[in-house]
């Protein structure tokens, strides 16, 4: 859909009237004040120095702030070093501060665990030299298949500890999607667990794991199980390796070596708009200094004080960001709870937050409409004062449900920080300050300090207020990925090809009367389900590799309560039948190619479907069907009465 066609959408929310600044107390205590967006506008790249030596410890200094002679390749704090695992954990526990609680766990089941720096460092100095063990060399790739325990945390520092690149897989996502994943990265080490607790039973991981290494021809050599829920596991002698084996008995002392500020952290798979996900890469320097300035800044972070939750699972970027990184590097406590919010009751999230009084809560759009679903009397049960501060990530949240946050979670008087960012921009990129910024419900409002956003026309012409186009970077940033794994040229193509000199992001955008940003969904085929992105691209090739299918199309049509739901329309080949067995066929298919998260919620078999006559599929008329509106402008199909067809077919 064009950024204007969804402009028109949002009409309304442009007008929003409603303005909450924060209390005159919060505004004057507050971490982030006006002057921070003087200093940054005023300091230029040097803005971003100062916070990379206030916020890090370096082992060197750098001598180079921002090096973008051969851009769209950034290097930024060039000749510094320096180790992501001492930032988050030495240095706190030489500054003293080793009893204090850096993760507390609580488990599905109900089991916890309250882990302190001192704990979790030795914990990662152990995995640092199980890894090593088991022959992973600075560069090499891990690729980590875990659940939301603390292992996961474990192996993620463990590996930047040694200068390894963690490659993290969702748990949602299947055998085969692993398999790509670890091909692509030629990762070395997995790293996973025999499974997790899901709805109140154990579920599986290990089986996916053998799945995607059943075929020969990988790199992988060993494999770190975690026991987590006790199920039987099939193991491969001489390949699989029990956790509390290797790392539980390694030894706990480990030196943390620093690494050049451009030494790659991480690589993260996500989805473009092609079929083949891409391998978004991250830098040690830039995205540390990055993550922990914004963590601090827009959250309004008192590490002493605090109690962090950001419910993202670490297979997505906001929980590497804002999970397994910054809170860690700002010295924060954080809750990190493994199961889903219904389990075993529908206040468990609210009941976590009253019994380890958690002050900052970091979820998103997806899960307060869940919650709104359920109704306020589940929150209104519990103790929910500790709250300071409400961030949300991941899609546009409509207004209601933004006043939903503020007023039954936040009891009123927490701020709501919509924070828009991509796996690609590594942290927040578009923000408000909650103590500086008057919130506006549905709107991210503003670029971060030191961030240049800006939303451009069809000719990469800034636009005036009152007006939409794309979002666009204009400055290279500390956290900016630095290209993708294997693929400089897809990099280049991707983002940097559509605007000259501007980092083209992929989303619409609005700028409202006051010159605010409204953010308005994706412009290419990437589709956001439940904050997860997925591409149609991807889905259709999973689609068409079925016997039955002879062509796919798929589009994102707007739901509820996950935001966008994937609506799949097959034309079946000829001996294959329609019936409901062929859609449930072709959705357990789609789960067992990709994942679970992208089973498609409706599959709609049809005859034709809406081609150019250069033979594009016109998605935008499948998406009009598919949320139930009348059918736009048809003239440029080669055959117009397609969508007649298909709308007879579909009343059948
Ligand atoms: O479309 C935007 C949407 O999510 C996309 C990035 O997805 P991903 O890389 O998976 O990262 C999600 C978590 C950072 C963006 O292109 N998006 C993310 N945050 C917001 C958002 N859309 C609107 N408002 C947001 N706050």
């Amino acid at each position: 859909m064009s950024a204007e066609r969804q402009g028109d959408a949002f009409e309304n929310l442009l007008h929003e009237e409603r303005r909450f600044p924060p209390s005159e107390e919060f505004a004057a205590n507050a971490v982030a004040q006006p002057s921070l967006y003087d200093e940054a506008r005023e300091q230029g790249t040097e803005f971003w120095a100062r916070q990379a030596r206030e916020l890090l410890t370096w082992e060197k200094d750098f001598t180079q702030t921002l090096d973008w002679s051969d851009a769209p390749f950034a290097k930024w704090f060039v000749g510094g070093t320096v180790n992501a695992a001492y930032n988050a954990l030495d240095r706190h526990v030489e500054a003293g501060l080793g009893d204090r609680v850096a993760i507390h766990f609580e488990g599905e089941p109900g089991d916890t665990r309250t882990i302190t720096y001192a704990e979790l460092t030795r914990e990662v100095k152990q995995a640092a030299n199980a890894f090593e063990s088991l022959g992973v060399r600075k560069g090499d790739r891990v690729a980590v298949y875990l659940p939301m325990i603390p292992e996961a945390v474990v192996t993620m520092l463990a590996c930047a500890r040694i200068g390894a690149v963690h490659s993290v897989v969702f748990g949602g996502f299947s055998a085969d999607a692993l398999r790509s994943r670890i091909d692509d990265a030629e990762a070395k080490l997995v790293v996973t667990s025999d499974g997790t607790y899901r709805r109140g039973k154990p579920s599986a991981l290990k089986p996916a794991v053998d799945g995607a290494l059943e075929k020969e021809g990988h790199t992988v050599t060993s494999v770190v199980v975690v026991r987590r829920n006790n199920e039987p596991v099939e193991w491969t002698e001489g390949r699989d390796v029990w956790w509390h084996d290797a790392v539980a008995h390694a030894s706990e002392e480990h030196t943390a070596v620093a690494h050049d500020a451009e030494h790659p952290l991480f690589i993260l798979y996500t989805s473009g708009t092609t079929g083949k996900p891409k391998g978004i890469l991250h830098t040690t320097g830039g995205y540390l200094t990055q993550t922990a300035f914004t963590h601090k800044n827009t959250f309004d972070l008192r590490p002493e004080t605090d109690v962090f939750w950001c419910t993202a699972d670490i297979g997505w970027v906001t929980g590497h960001s804002y999970v397994a990184y910054a809170p860690l590097v700002n010295g924060a406590t954080q809750l990190m709870y493994e199961g889903t919010p219904d389990t075993p009751h529908q206040g468990r999230w609210w009941e976590l937050i009253e019994k380890y009084k958690v002050s900052i809560l970091y979820t998103a759009p997806t899960a307060i409409r869940t919650f709104m679903k359920w109704g306020r009397d589940i929150p209104k049960k519990y103790d929910l004062s500790s709250i300071r501060v409400l961030g949300s990530v991941g899609e546009p949240i409509n207004p209601e449900a933004w006043m939903w946050y503020r007023e039954v979670i936040g009891g009123g008087k927490a701020p709501v920080v919509d924070t828009w960012w991509q796996t690609e921009t590594g942290a927040h990129m578009i923000a408000p300050m909650p103590g500086v910024t008057a919130a506006k419900p549905g709107s991210a409002q503003v670029a971060v300090p030191g961030i240049a956003v800006d939303v451009v026309d069809e000719m990469g012409e800034s636009v005036p207020n009152g007006s939409g186009g794309y979002l666009v970077i204009r400055e290279p940033w500390p956290a900016m990925l630095r290209g993708i794994w294997g693929d400089p040229q897809r990099f280049k193509d991707t983002y940097w090809s559509r605007f000259d000199a501007m980092y083209f992001a992929g989303d619409g955008a609005k700028k409202d009367d006051d010159g605010d940003i409204w953010l308005l969904g994706r412009v290419d085929d990437v589709m956001n389900i439940s904050g997860h992105r997925l591409s149609t691209t991807e889905i259709e090739s999973a689609l068409v590799s079925h016997p039955s299918v002879a062509e796919a199309a798929v589009v994102g049509a707007s739901d509820e309560t996950t935001g966008q739901a994937v609506v799949a329309f097959v034309i079946l080949r000829g001996s294959a039948k329609d019936d409901d067995d062929i859609v449930t066929t072709l959705r357990n298919h789609v789960g067992k190619e990709i994942g679970p998260i992208a089973k498609p919620r409706n599959i709609l078999v049809v005859p034709e479907l809406p081609k150019t006559r250069s033979g594009k599929i016109m998605r935008r008329l499948l998406k009009d069907v598919a949320e139930g509106r009348e059918v736009g402008d048809a003239t440029t199909l080669s055959d117009p009465t397609i969508m007649q067809q298909i709308a007879a077919s579909l009343r059948k």
